[in-house]
């Protein structure tokens, strides 16, 4: 295959275009990345790295004529061949459209009017914009985009224009007025479709005890009901709210724009003052225990996968509850979107306006709850511990991972395993026995230094993913199931479960694990309470959504001193 030098423009480093990186790099072209931040940046960063062809996974702005006349510019547009402008995945949800698609857009003078390199479609799937990006439009892009770069070397390719089509469809923006929920109208569906298209951002504006909130994270409650719109049950994080059908829809996150804290929070927590008087009920859906034989299996799912104190309390108890039981494998499976991405960074920034805490002692707390988590797994001694990721994991989600026996990947996972990038974070969950332990000590310095995102081939390769296998979330939970009563049933379990014990007696004896949890700790410490404030200010600015003016050396490489001779 011939390798090219490809730059790919984007809003931010999102997950698609992540994977896309992770994928491309696979591959062996030379990469590089910059955020399409201004025309001068996006002009220099053209000029700098002179790319064969650049790819637009993720635009917020029109592409200046001076990159796209010189360089083919494809840009990957969240919608059939056809349609064109902004919230398009918002309009499919709202619209209730039944498939959906993705196209490849040559970029010219007119917005998503560009010649056709490719376009795929799905089946739409009843879930939030996030999942549906996250999954669909995130595989259907990459297939199109390794189909555009044959492509591009195929002298005899030429793409479609657009005025071949039978249709075209220009939306603008979707406004927040046919997100509006009639509570006197809407059922419960046509509210979570609501939910749904408006999930990740902006969310849906209601007007609850005369405060303008937005809502986000929906999901259906068939056995309670009551007056519709009226708020009737909560549980320790969401809010229930009724709906005309005699049913009801959960609320996991509200964002109040106009208090101290205008970024999402758990609703319950939004609104504890207004709903103390009302019932407490135990909705169970962020942490499930099933037993299925002799396997037992936690199922966990934190918005945006991410883990507070009490939500790492939580999971201990549930998997230490969970190993008293009868079983010889522990399987972990983590949420669609997300496994974990550690830390709860919007709680951590709260933690002055919900409690009396400071951020300071909230990512203490939160980073001790995550260490007791993470050893409570590497201890155990009675099972075989499985993490079943098929979300993607970042920082110390990685490692929690990591502390298992066995970490397997649904294909198409990208991991984040390293800290700096949240202001020098030096990093705890016991990464320091971990990441040396299965990658080798020089690996270890190189994934943590490097900051990048590491598919599940590159996973392999390091020692931090030991099997991967489907590309379906129902597939690989089944197939894992599968997996595990395959190791219930091996006639070497009980000498693996040996082997497993003797290892992990020999690391003791080399180095308590109390000495790595001190290390990282007491680096902790000075990140959390030193006099440089990097930490604070680097989670400030990803809680409050601070765009970045400037790409990372560590992805921008056109940008690297001495870059042509690397
Ligand atoms: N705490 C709180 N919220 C988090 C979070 C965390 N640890 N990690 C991600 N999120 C939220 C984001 O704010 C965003 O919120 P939104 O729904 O309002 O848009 C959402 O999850 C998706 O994150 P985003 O960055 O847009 O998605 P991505 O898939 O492109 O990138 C990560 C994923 C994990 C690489 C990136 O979110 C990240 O770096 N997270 C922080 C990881 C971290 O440093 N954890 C603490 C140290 S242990």
């Amino acid at each position: 295959m011939k390798h090219l030098r490809i730059l790919l423009l984007s809003h931010s480093f999102n997950s698609l275009t992540q994977r896309i990186f992770v994928a491309l790099r696979e591959q062996g072209h030379e990469l590089s990345v910059e955020f399409d931040v201004n025309d001068n940046t996006t002009i220099g960063a053209v000029e700098l790295f002179t790319p064969d062809l650049i790819i637009a996974p993720f635009l917020k702005r029109a592409i200046p004529e001076q990159v796209w006349c010189k360089t083919i510019t494809l840009i990957i547009h969240p919608g059939p061949a056809g349609d064109r402008g902004p919230s398009s995945l918002d309009w499919a949800i709202i619209n209730n459209e039944d498939h959906w698609g993705v196209t490849l857009l040559q970029a010219n003078e007119v917005m998503d009017g560009g010649d056709i390199w490719g376009t795929a479609n799905f089946p739409m799937r009843n879930n939030s914009k996030s999942s549906l990006y996250r999954n669909e439009i995130t595989e259907l892009s990459l297939s199109l985009t390794l189909t555009a770069i044959d492509q591009f070397n195929d002298p005899t390719f030429t793409p479609t224009p657009q005025q071949t089509l039978d249709s075209i469809s220009i939306k603008g923006g979707l406004p927040q007025k046919l997100r509006t929920i009639n509570w006197g109208s809407d059922n419960q569906q046509q509210v979570l479709r609501k939910l749904n298209s408006a999930d990740g951002i902006p969310g849906v504006k209601v007007n609850l005890y005369n405060r303008e909130l937005f809502l986000y994270a929906g999901s259906a409650e068939e056995s309670i009901n009551g007056e519709a719109g009226e708020i009737v049950a909560r549980s320790n994080d969401a809010i229930c709210i009724a709906t005309v059908d005699q049913k009801a829809v959960w609320i996991g996150q509200i964002r109040d724009k106009n208090s101290k804290t205008p970024f999402k929070l758990p609703a319950a927590k939004v609104l504890k003052d207004e709903i103390s008087h009302l019932p407490l009920v135990d909705n169970e859906d962020e942490i499930r225990y099933e037993k299925r034989g002799e396997v037992g299996i936690i199922h966990f799912s934190f918005y945006n996968g991410a883990m507070s104190s009490d939500k790492c309390q939580k999971l201990q108890q549930a998997y230490l509850k969970a190993s008293a039981q009868q079983i010889k494998v522990i399987l972990l499976f983590g949420g669609d979107n997300y496994w974990s991405n550690g830390m709860d960074l919007n709680m951590i920034e709260a933690s002055n306006m919900q409690s009396e805490s400071t951020p300071a002692e909230a990512s203490w707390e939160n980073i001790n709850a995550m260490d007791d988590l993470t050893l409570a797994i590497i201890e155990n001694s009675q099972q075989i511990t499985i993490s079943a990721v098929h979300g993607n994991c970042a920082a110390g989600g990685v490692f929690l991972a990591r502390s298992a026996d066995l970490l397997w990947a649904r294909e198409g996972v990208i991991l984040n395993p390293h800290y700096k990038d949240m202001g020098n974070l030096y990093g705890s969950e016991y990464w320091s026995y971990l990441l040396p332990r299965y990658a080798g000590s020089e690996r270890a310095q190189k994934i943590m230094g490097n900051r990048l995102p590491i598919g599940v081939e590159e996973g392999k390769r390091l020692g931090l993913i030991d099997e991967s296998f489907a590309t379906s979330h129902q597939q690989f939970i089944e197939e894992s199931i599968e997996r595990a009563h395959k190791i219930v049933d091996n006639t070497d379990f009980e000498e693996r479960l040996k082997r497993k014990k003797a290892r992990r007696s020999a690391d003791e004896k080399r180095c308590p694990l109390s000495s790595y949890r001190t290390t990282e700790l007491e680096n902790m410490h000075k990140n959390f309470y030193g006099s440089d404030p990097s930490y604070h200010i680097a989670r400030y600015n990803f809680v409050y959504k601070v765009a970045k003016s400037r790409t990372p050396l560590t992805i921008a490489r056109h940008r690297r001193k001495g870059y042509r001779s690397e």
